[in-house]
């Protein structure tokens, strides 16, 4: 039985097939309809979300199946006490593939470990979210047509975001990729993504408190919020908060076929008089963050 808890429990080979399937599932939408159908889908959200766990719901509802959960830790045994392997063990009973997003880091490691149903890590804390990284690949690939040979520009919240921590993590295994690190100092990315993904696979980045800086060599943009809820001080939150915001006049500094992504929810990050802008892919890649699901969980339940 295989779980989903870190990018790098796929290869890329794995990471391209699920790629091809979603492309599939695009343009034939009616043959995957039946796939799952008699199976169920749990959602564990012990956090709060609207992508991801909409998007596992109808991913599954699509393929025929069904789905049960919850949205809100309150309503669940949590509330008096139940620990996550516990839960894991009796929802193992009631469906098929479990999603669950959690706020301790390693949460999905350990329930997978209990777990008699795959896990599938739908957000740790502010340490992995490898569903939002294939979504992002998926997008990548379907936007620019190519996952190696890219200038990455990743800006924002880089220490507590945990879709950027994948996605360094995914991106380092593709050919010729330069990381563009840009944060303001107190948000910048955590030293064990520089040691063992940067610095270990040889990669080429650099860091810059400066959007505009090199603005006009990137490829992608990927946009981050800052992660309120993981701030310790309010205070600090509301300092950071509006540190960036990219807006259509920074943009004429840009590429044309720059592809500017967010993982959403935006905030401020994005100003709105950038959603028209042919670059902005961000809507879309909330779209196919829906069928790479679909092929994740057809992969998970081994079904042909
Ligand atoms: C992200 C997350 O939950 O980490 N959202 C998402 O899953 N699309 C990003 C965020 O909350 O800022």
């Amino acid at each position: 039985m295989k779980h989903l808890i870190d990018i790098k429990d796929l290869s890329v080979e794995e990471i391209s097939n699920l790629i091809e399937v979603a492309k599939d599932i695009i343009n034939h939408k009616e043959k995957y309809s039946h796939k799952c159908d008699g199976k169920k889908l749990a959602t564990l959200f012990f956090e709060p979300s609207t992508r991801t766990r909409l998007s596992f719901e109808a991913a599954m509802l699509e393929l025929g199946g069904s789905v049960i959960g919850f949205s809100d830790s309150s309503s669940s045994s949590t509330s008096k006490g139940e620990t996550v392997s516990d839960t894991i063990r009796v929802v193992g009973g009631y469906a098929d593939i479990i999603a669950m997003r959690h706020p301790k880091e390693g949460a999905p490691l350990v329930a997978s470990m209990k777990s008699i149903v795959p896990i599938i890590n739908a957000g740790d804390g502010g340490h992995n979210h490898p569903t939002q990284t294939l979504t992002d690949l998926l997008t990548i690939e379907c936007e620019k047509g190519r996952l190696n040979n890219l200038t990455i520009g990743l800006c924002g919240d880089l220490k507590f975001g945990r879709t950027v921590h994948s996605l360094i993590t995914a991106m380092s295994r593709y050919q010729g990729i330069k990381f563009v690190l840009i944060s303001p100092e107190e948000l910048k990315i955590p030293d064990y993504i520089k040691k063992e993904v940067l610095e270990k696979n040889n990669m080429q980045w650099c860091e810059t408190k400066d959007i505009e800086e090199k603005l006009g060599s990137l490829d992608i943009l990927y946009m981050t919020r800052v992660q309120k809820e993981r701030f310790f001080n309010e205070a600090d939150y509301v300092r950071l908060k509006d540190y960036y915001i990219l807006n259509k006049e920074k943009l004429e500094k840009a590429k044309q076929d720059l592809c500017i992504m967010h993982p959403l929810p935006r905030v401020n990050e994005i100003s709105t008089d950038v959603d028209d802008d042919k670059r902005a892919c961000y809507f879309k890649q909330a779209e196919y963050g829906k069928y790479i699901r679909m092929a994740l969980i057809l992969k998970l339940l081994e079904v042909k």
